[in-house]
């Protein structure tokens, strides 16, 4: 067998084209969605992806501001410029780049987001909501792995679902996500014992866990959803996932490529989330 391709470039284009038509009509209102992006540091990835989400805006017409701060900068500066924002009506979303440097502590800074303009869905506030199945502002990361199940038409109720990882940011909401769709969830991490038994059973499989192709052909049901939220780069230079792509798309029904899977999706969900908090503003 060999697994339908997953184009996440696609979908994304279709998912943003929807949500453009919400932030027009904002606009035609005479509200302009707003996202401010800051970053801490010099992290090259990060200012890559930083780059990205400041390019996706313009394409939908969001405002967007990039606050590059030094890698040196106290804590208690990057907690007034959020005060900042927060109190700014042009801005509905703030998202502070993960990771931040080692002398802020990340928990304070993503508590000090107001909940209303957290478009990473990581204040305490909106875990407690998507725990709860009402989360207005979903983890993007997840959220855009949904839509794709969704859009490719992949049923997920009364499916057993697997999520390998359990990160915060990915694992840990997907599992949720899955849970309130009506999925059977199991959650493994990268050490669970026996991890192929588990894998194996797995009608969706979502793996996050950062470690290189380390899913294989093998331990992969026939037929199955397979999702890798995974982007390493090898020595060589070559941009791989969790999953072993060549030997997982013989065995998998649908699969997700690395890159233009996930990853598009991940920054078509910050603009719907930063539409999405502008809509709640003015309600
Ligand atoms: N770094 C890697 N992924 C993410 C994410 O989803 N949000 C933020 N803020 N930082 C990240």
């Amino acid at each position: 067998m060999t697994a339908k391709i997953i184009d996440g470039k696609t979908i994304a284009q279709e998912v943003r084209a929807e949500w453009k038509v919400r932030a027009d009509a904002l606009k035609a209102r005479g509200i302009t969605p707003g996202l401010a992006v800051i970053i801490v540091g010099e992290d090259a990835a990060s200012r890559i992806y930083v780059g990205n989400k400041v390019k996706a805006c313009a394409e939908l017409g969001i405002h967007s501001e990039h606050i590059a701060l030094p890698a040196d900068t106290p804590e208690t500066a990057l907690l007034a410029k959020i005060a900042e924002l927060n109190a700014n009506t042009a801005i509905h979303g703030i998202l502070v780049q993960l990771p931040v440097p080692k002398h802020i502590d990340s928990n304070k800074v993503l508590e000090a987001i107001s909940p209303r303009k957290d478009v990473d869905g990581f204040h305490p506030q909106n875990v407690g909501a998507l725990v709860a199945g009402n989360a207005a502002l979903p983890p993007c990361t997840p959220y855009g792995a949904m839509n794709l199940l969704e859009k490719m038409g992949i049923e997920i109720e009364g499916k057993h679902a697997v999520v390998v990882g359990r990160s915060n940011i990915v694992g840990k909401p997907m599992a949720l996500m899955l849970l309130h769709k009506n999925a059977t969830v199991t959650i493994c991490t990268s050490r669970t014992s026996d991890l192929a038994h588990h894998t194996r059973d797995a009608d969706i499989l979502v793996v996050a866990t950062g470690k290189p192709q380390m899913i294989t052909g093998d331990m992969i049901k026939p037929g199955a959803a397979v999702i890798d939220v995974g982007i390493n780069r090898l020595p060589g230079g070559k941009l791989v996932g969790d999953v072993d792509f060549d030997s997982a798309k013989e065995v998998a029904g649908y699969i997700t490529p690395v890159p233009g899977g996930v990853g598009p999706m991940t920054i078509t969900m910050l603009m719907a989330n930063t539409v999405q908090a502008a809509e709640r503003a003015i309600k």
